[in-house]
């Protein structure tokens, strides 16, 4: 990572008597992509890891104020370079002791020299060094940047708020002193993606490797932009009443009246964003009677139709066991690499779901309607939610949930409508339904998230 300047004079010039033209290094832009960019490739089973030494640093020096970054502080100077030492050594031993693929040195690494640096261990490390950087001067994403920073920076942990901006807006210019941005004709032989404006032009050079321009497609897909994604599972099936898997059946009466109820739990859980919706069904009749009464656009994508069981389709777990009872073991030993005879495993769906996660990136409020298993995926996505794990979450039926992304990590609320459905959870190690619940009434699978308060009106009861 590099971080590029940008000039957002006017507005800083008023806050700030230190900064005349001030360039600033777009942190929480390159945060938020790096975070993304860890969580997308471990999501597609690529091992990547991110060290940021920020935090090597605040293990020796925990709350350093500006004057520590001016690059004429010699114990500064030196208790970053240790840090940036001590985050390259832990990435190098990551990458021959754990056999990670993608390691992303979260740094500010803003001088050639530090740059030139880092390429000649990585070099030697046979690594391929690939730079990212971001450069803005766009005013709004700038003062968006600083607040982000300021605000949730653990540098500025127990300080005040306008004194968190001036030492912000103070040690900017100490980086601006002798920062040196990636340029297309000094750095012609990097391999590097300089993003301007968060994706609003895109800089490409020495892009070579199939990972390398997986990344550089994903990142020119991120934004910024708030937005909200809702997840539901269709409304209670006439196959989910029968314990059968699979199918493309109709709704039951309940699945019915949460289809009914859906609009109501959608603008509760969405208040005015509600009207900028979108909503994606799979090509399930199922998933299109759920979305029936929704009044906002909507699109079918058959990615999003549920994991095909094969030679199970239509069959229940009982009949599964009976019928064959080595797939059935095999699927509970490894859930998400075991795959249905001619069907999918979690694996596949995963891999199916890429251009949705990729679209979904590029768009903002956006409701989709789909079913157990590709929610299970879509939600491991956004929540980071180990491969190991992800097949066994409970996503239970008639229950609406809001995810929102925000730069440091992703908020979760769940809104459970009052129309019972069968549970259609099936623990490891039986082929009978139903959630074994801990001492206090709970599903020991649920998602994490907030659930919303009971006295809510929409609130299970
Ligand atoms: O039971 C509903 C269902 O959507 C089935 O169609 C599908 O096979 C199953 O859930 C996926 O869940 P699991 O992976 O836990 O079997």
């Amino acid at each position: 990572m590099v971080g590029l300047p940008a000039r957002g004079k006017s507005f800083i010039s008023q806050k700030s008597k230190y900064i005349e033209s001030i360039k600033t290094f777009m942190w929480s832009i390159i945060l938020t992509i790096f975070k993304s960019v860890v969580r997308y490739l471990s999501w597609l089973s690529i091992k990547a890891k991110s060290f940021n030494v920020g935090s090597y640093r605040r293990q020796n020096h925990k709350h350093p104020d500006a004057e520590f970054f001016d690059i004429r502080n010699k114990e500064g100077w030196q208790k970053r370079q240790e840090a940036a030492e001590q985050a390259v050594t832990d990435m190098m031993n990551w990458f021959s002791d754990e056999q990670g693929v993608v390691a992303i040195l979260d740094a500010t690494n803003a001088t050639r020299e530090r740059r030139d640096w880092i390429l000649r261990l990585c070099r030697e490390n046979s690594i391929e060094p690939m730079f990212l950087e971001s450069w803005c001067d766009d005013e709004k994403i700038i003062k968006k940047n600083i607040l982000d920073v300021k605000a949730t920076s653990p540098d500025y942990e127990g300080l005040n708020q306008e004194d968190a901006y001036e030492d912000f807006l103070k040690r900017i210019a100490k980086y601006e002193e002798n920062y040196e941005p990636l340029d297309e004709i000094a750095s012609k032989d990097l391999t590097f993606v300089k993003l301007i404006n968060v994706s609003q032009q895109v800089i490409i050079n020495k892009i070579e490797t199939y990972l390398e321009s997986r990344i550089v497609y994903y990142v020119m897909n991120l934004h910024i932009k708030p937005r909200c994604i809702y997840l539901s599972r269709h409304g209670e099936s006439m196959y989910n009443l029968e314990g059968k898997i699979g199918g493309n059946a109709d709704l039951s009466e309940r699945g019915f009246q949460y289809a009914k109820k859906l609009p109501e739990l959608v603008k509760q859980l969405a208040g005015d964003d509600h009207q900028k919706l979108t909503v994606w069904t799979s090509t399930l009749v199922r998933t299109q009677q759920t979305a029936e009464h929704l009044p906002y656009n909507q699109l079918q994508w058959k990615a999003l139709d549920e994991l095909d069981a094969g030679a199970c389709d239509g069959l229940t777990y009982e009949e599964i066991e009976r019928k064959f009872p080595d797939d059935f073991k095999q699927r509970d030993e490894n859930k998400y690499e075991y795959r249905y005879r001619g069907g999918e495993s979690y694996r596949d769906v995963v891999i199916r779901l890429e251009p949705i996660i990729m679209e979904l990136e590029r768009q903002e409020n956006i409701l989709i309607i789909t079913h157990q298993a590709v929610l299970r995926c879509i939600y491991a996505y956004f929540m980071n939610v180990p491969q190991e794990e992800s097949p066994w979450m409970s996503i239970p039926l008639h229950t609406l949930i809001k995810l929102e992304p925000r730069a440091y990590s992703t908020l979760v609320q769940r809104l459970k409508a009052d129309i019972p459905a069968v549970s259609t959870y099936k623990e490891r190690g039986t082929s009978r339904l139903g959630e074994i619940e801990d001492a206090n009434n709970k599903s020991k699978h649920l998602i994490t998230g907030e659930p919303v308060s009971a006295d809510h009106p929409l609130a299970i009861k």
